[in-house]
């Protein structure tokens, strides 16, 4: 693309999420418009969304039903006081997204995106502890390598090295553990790592004293790990071990949410139920900031009590549950329910993952990995050493723009998830784009 002046001296005005501007400006993006699977720029180029913006456009961009949903909205109310009342389609909301969620995860606070339901989610799990006769009960254990959020709780809980060491120190309270993939080159087995991963829990809460621990925060497939996939006896495992010790398993779903893994949430795929579920992302299909927390039923109950026992959830945000958000949410659940997208990314996926491990042909793809219609792909360097292989990555990110294709690379593995509107002609042009993107980028890299 070429820039305008206006939009050189705007971008230094602005900032692209995580993005140095000096170099956005040599290689930008701006994006006008969108429709289904695609993106085009302002000069008009078609880009294939293969991650829906980012693990957002679950049902594509501009989806009718949900068009229709906010125009209808729109004309009815398109905000609550929150402090006073709730919409009637908020609580449809509510009621819905109840109803999909597994065990008694039915009581439900909207929010308005991935990093306000995972803060939420801390807080909640704190307050909980301290009203059922723990009030010692304060810190959070989860994982290096995966992210919750930009905010200083859920930022405090990520593990991802230099995104957060630039605000240190952390809020006190946040102890981090490694995944199970983490040394998964030093034991036999998938099946050995995830044992070893989930020991090393307990002993973390067995060492910090359980009367201090309050949760333990895992994302069920981690983006920001590299799509990592653990085993699914790891789930069983790390819930055996919150009921021995009386912590609260949270999983944040932001990402493998409705429908994606291939059930409506991870939890599901992986047979275990948390106590609470954060939602967000693919929650509006990018149609709105839509977030949500999904707690036990039980769990709640401990937030009811007279005017004076101060037991209410102590917690809000300005635009949490509002109608519009809501009147999306709701359009977006009921479309996966009637087309059966779960079932659909169980076979889309498995087919786009057939494809990817075709990737193998070139030698530097170690793994393809993941769930449903959430996909990555790790580069190496050989297959002997396994060692990561940066320098592709950077140059694939180069060659999949130029080709038109939009995924996210991080450098040494690549992240697929297309919009669960997608067919298997879509899939095949979406794998042709990725070998020939990977193909050049490997002889930028080894002429
Ligand atoms: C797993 C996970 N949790 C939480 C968040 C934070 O969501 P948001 O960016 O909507 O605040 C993200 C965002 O990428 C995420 O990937």
């Amino acid at each position: 693309m070429k820039l305008t002046s206006r939009q050189e001296r705007l971008l230094k005005l602005t900032f692209i999420d995580y993005t140095q501007m000096e170099d956005f400006v040599k290689a930008p993006l701006i994006l006008n418009k969108a429709e289904g699977l695609y993106y085009w720029d302002a000069d008009g180029r078609r880009y294939f969304d293969a991650i829906g913006g980012v693990f957002v456009a679950l049902l594509g961009h501009r989806h009718p039903r949900i068009m229709e949903a906010m125009r209808k909205q729109m004309e009815q109310m398109t905000f609550t006081p929150p402090l006073h009342a709730i919409s009637d389609i908020a609580l449809d909301f509510v009621e819905k997204l109840g109803s999909i969620t597994p065990g008694s995860l039915d009581y439900v606070k909207p929010f308005s995106g991935g990093s306000e339901s995972t803060e939420s989610a801390l807080k909640f799990t704190r307050q909980y502890h301290r009203q059922t006769g723990h009030p010692g009960k304060y810190k959070f254990i989860s994982f290096y390598t995966a992210y919750h959020g930009a905010t200083f709780g859920a930022m405090s809980a990520s593990g991802t090295g230099k995104r957060k060491t630039k605000f240190e120190p952390q809020m006190p309270g946040f102890i981090k553990a490694f995944p199970p993939h983490w040394y998964r080159d030093m034991f036999p087995s998938p099946a050995d790592a995830t044992r070893h991963a989930a020991r090393m829990v307990e002993d973390l809460i067995i060492n910090e004293d359980p009367e201090t621990v309050a949760g333990l925060l895992v994302e069920p497939i981690s983006n920001t790990g590299g799509i990592a996939t653990p085993a699914a006896d790891y789930f069983t495992l790390l819930r055996q071990i919150c009921d021995r010790h009386n912590v609260t398993l949270i999983f944040d779903e932001v990402i493998t949410g409705y429908a994606r893994t291939g059930q409506m949430f991870a939890a599901q795929t992986f047979g275990t139920t948390p106590d609470i579920i954060c939602a967000g992302k693919g929650l509006s299909s990018g149609a709105i900031p839509l977030g949500a927390m999904m707690a036990r039923a039980e769990m709640a109950g401990a937030f009811l009590g007279s005017t004076h026992s101060e037991s209410q959830f102590a917690h809000g945000h300005t635009f949490a549950g509002n109608p519009l958000g809501a009147a999306v949410g709701l359009a977006v659940i009921e479309e996966i329910l009637e087309k059966n997208l779960c079932e659909k990314a169980r076979t889309l996926g498995a087919l786009l993952a057939n494809k990817l491990e075709g990737l193998k042909k070139f030698g530097v793809v170690r793994e393809v990995r993941g769930k449903g219609m959430l996909l990555g792909v790790e580069l190496v360097k050989d297959l002997t050493s396994n060692e990561p292989f940066d320098a592709l990555g950077m140059a694939l990110k180069k060659t999949a723009l130029a080709n038109g294709l939009i995924m996210r690379i991080n450098p040494n593995w690549f992240a697929v998830a297309p919009a669960l509107i997608a067919e298997p002609a879509d899939i095949d042009e979406l794998y042709g784009l990725i070998e020939k993107s990977l193909r050049e980028a490997l002889a930028e890299v080894r002429p």
